[in-house]
């Protein structure tokens, strides 16, 4: 009997945190897009996450032309927010914001127009698919946003479901130039069994650079911090480097 105790302290004490201290993907910026809907709720999710092991913060809103157009000017207004909040609420963390970009025509219009793009350090640039159907030319434009200087990410490529029937799809995504990040989430059973599958996959061959909470809401929040879900993204991801943006940015 003591000895289970003792193991389950033991347990307990290497998974209390998250197997990163820096945050690149996250929807905790207020009333701007799917995630957080006011300060109050992003000072709790900021909190939720700072109780977790993470010390700095690149906050992602969406922007998706249909849905969110947010420009610079929308992000750091909310980003400003949410810095003076946590400074009155005695909460001391690094908080930056850049965006997450949507492939569509409206990104291809910024593209083209070479309108400058918010990026998580120096040249990184998160996009993302849609989950209904993949773009078409997506090798061309992985081509035109790495000839503009850029290194895109392709967030949750684990999520599409269109890719499930075709893992060599990752090495491919590799092959255009995405880097890819997968949602710790995924590899538990939040977003279904082929999620999991298609991020275990990723994980294990090796063929994902980053990774990140993706964090909209409390549920998410609460999925984090599930003890058992914490086991699992130590084990899976072991003892692996991701999140190293310095490296990135310098790839030719
Ligand atoms: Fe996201």
């Amino acid at each position: 009997m003591f000895n289970f105790f003792k193991k389950k302290k033991t347990e307990e004490n290497i998974y209390s945190s998250l197997p990163f201290s820096t945050d690149i993907h996250s929807h905790i910026l207020p009333g701007i897009d799917d995630g957080s809907p006011d300060v109050e709720s992003s000072l709790i999710l900021i909190r939720g996450l700072m109780d977790l092991g993470i010390q700095k913060f690149i906050a992602t809103p969406h922007i998706i032309g249909d849905l969110y157009r947010n420009t610079p000017q929308t992000i750091n207004a909310a980003l400003e927010e949410t810095k003076t909040a946590c400074k009155k609420a005695g909460m001391n963390i690094e908080i930056s914001a850049a965006a997450e970009y949507m492939i569509d025509d409206y990104f291809l219009e910024l593209l083209k127009k070479k309108s400058p793009l918010l990026t998580l350090h120096k040249n990184i640039l998160l996009t993302e698919i849609s989950y209904s159907t993949p773009p078409v030319n997506l090798e061309t434009i992985a081509a035109t946003i790495i000839a503009q200087g850029y290194r895109p990410i392709m967030a949750h490529p684990e999520r599409y479901h269109f890719y499930h029937n075709n893992p060599d799809i990752y090495s491919h995504l590799k092959e255009m130039g995405f880097h890819l990040q997968v949602n710790l989430l995924s590899l538990t059973d939040y977003y279904g069994k082929s999620v999991k599958k298609a991020a275990k996959f990723i994980i294990q061959k090796e063929l994902a650079s980053l990774v990140g909470t993706d964090l909209h809401h409390k549920y998410h929040l609460s999925a984090l911090t599930d003890p058992k879900n914490r086991a699992i993204f130590h084990e899976v991801l072991g003892n692996r480097t991701f999140n190293d943006l310095e490296s990135i940015a310098d790839q030719k």
